[in-house]
């Protein structure tokens, strides 16, 4: 069966915005998360708090996350992956953070500089004293089907990483397909195995990339397992539109026609969040990738 409900979790601020080759404006960002909102999304991951060598696209959160403190009612995650970063979103009030793992060595390596131990290593204070503020915090794993160095990633490599970022205190765990490799009965296996391992599907989110075209069904077979928080960017936006291994995230309209369809509930209204991705599309210079964008917005 299917779920009642679907909890998106809105990452097109963030992960996409992350990707853009030019550095978008503070204000435009501001009004990209209240046009999301408007549409109807309760969990907008807002920006990161990293290096800002390492990400420089989002190195104005320190201004970006005050302009959102009148969105009452909308959660705000922001991805932190140590204390200094840890530091720097409690000082502006963020009430749920994201750590963010690694199911590979080679993906740990060159998006944290660590090894997938070391970089546990790095978030366990940080998931500790987030827990004491009782502040809200996702565990991302990347890299949980295939990686681009490393090919193929077995199942019980991804289980290891995810029961030690649940260990740590995770609220949630987000499973990405960073790459969009990932097929349905590859997400099932992950699924049935980390559910054999008293990971609680409940505290499961889905994270799919659409490089080949396998997002939406990835996301059904997940909800037929009992997943019910999936990820998803508006318009599609992230990925870099050159690099074959990193097309653009699940578009958010895509999974809202899916679900609206099979009468799942998003709280989500379609024609205000594809007026937003084509408004964001003219603002960026190029047509959003969603194929519900585009065949909503055609005239
Ligand atoms: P490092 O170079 O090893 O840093 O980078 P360090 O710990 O050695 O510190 C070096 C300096 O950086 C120090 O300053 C720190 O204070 C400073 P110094 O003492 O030399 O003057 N520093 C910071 N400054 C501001 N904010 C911070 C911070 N941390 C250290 N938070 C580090 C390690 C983790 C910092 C770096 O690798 C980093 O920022 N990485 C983030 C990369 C990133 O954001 N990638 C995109 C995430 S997307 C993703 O992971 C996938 C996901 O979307 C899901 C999916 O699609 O699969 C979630
Ligand atoms: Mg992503």
């Amino acid at each position: 069966g299917l779920p009642a409900r679907v909890r998106i979790h809105e990452v097109g601020a963030r992960d996409g915005l992350q990707n853009e080759k030019t550095v978008v404006p503070t204000a435009l960002k501001a009004e990209f998360v209240h046009r999301l909102a408007d549409a109807g999304l309760t969990t907008i991951e807002a920006t990161s708090f990293v290096h800002p060598k390492w990400v420089p696209q989002l190195a104005d959160a320190e201004e970006l996350f005050p302009q959102l403190a009148d969105l009452d009612g909308v959660a705000l995650p922001v991805l932190v992956p140590n204390e200094r970063g840890l530091d720097r979103a409690l000082a502006l009030g963020a009430r749920r953070i994201a750590v963010f793992g690694s199911a590979t060595e080679s993906f740990a390596r060159a998006n944290l500089n660590r090894t997938v131990d070391e970089s546990l290593a790095m978030f366990a204070p940080v998931v500790a004293r987030a827990r004491e503020e009782k502040v809200h915090v996702r565990g991302y794993l990347s890299m949980c089907f295939g990686d681009p160095w490393e090919g193929p990633v077995p199942v019980r490599q991804v289980v290891r990483v995810a029961k030690a970022l649940m260990d740590l205190g995770c609220d949630e765990l987000s499973l990405g397909d960073t790459i969009g490799v990932a097929t349905p009965g590859h997400v099932q296996a992950l699924l049935a195995q980390l559910d054999e391992e008293g990971v609680p599907t409940d505290a499961i989110g889905v994270h799919f990339h659409d490089t080949y075209g396998q997002a939406l069904s990835n996301t059904l077979a997940a909800l037929q397992l009992g997943v019910t928080t999936v990820d998803a960017s508006a318009g599609g936006l992230g990925g870099c539109p050159y690099a074959k291994s990193a097309t653009g995230n699940l578009a958010t309209e895509d999974l809202v026609w899916m679900l609206d369809g099979l009468g799942v509930e998003t709280g989500v209204d379609l024609g205000r969040l594809t007026a937003t991705s084509v408004w964001l599309a003219e603002r960026l210079g190029r047509p959003s990738p969603s194929r519900t964008v585009r065949a909503l917005s055609h005239k």
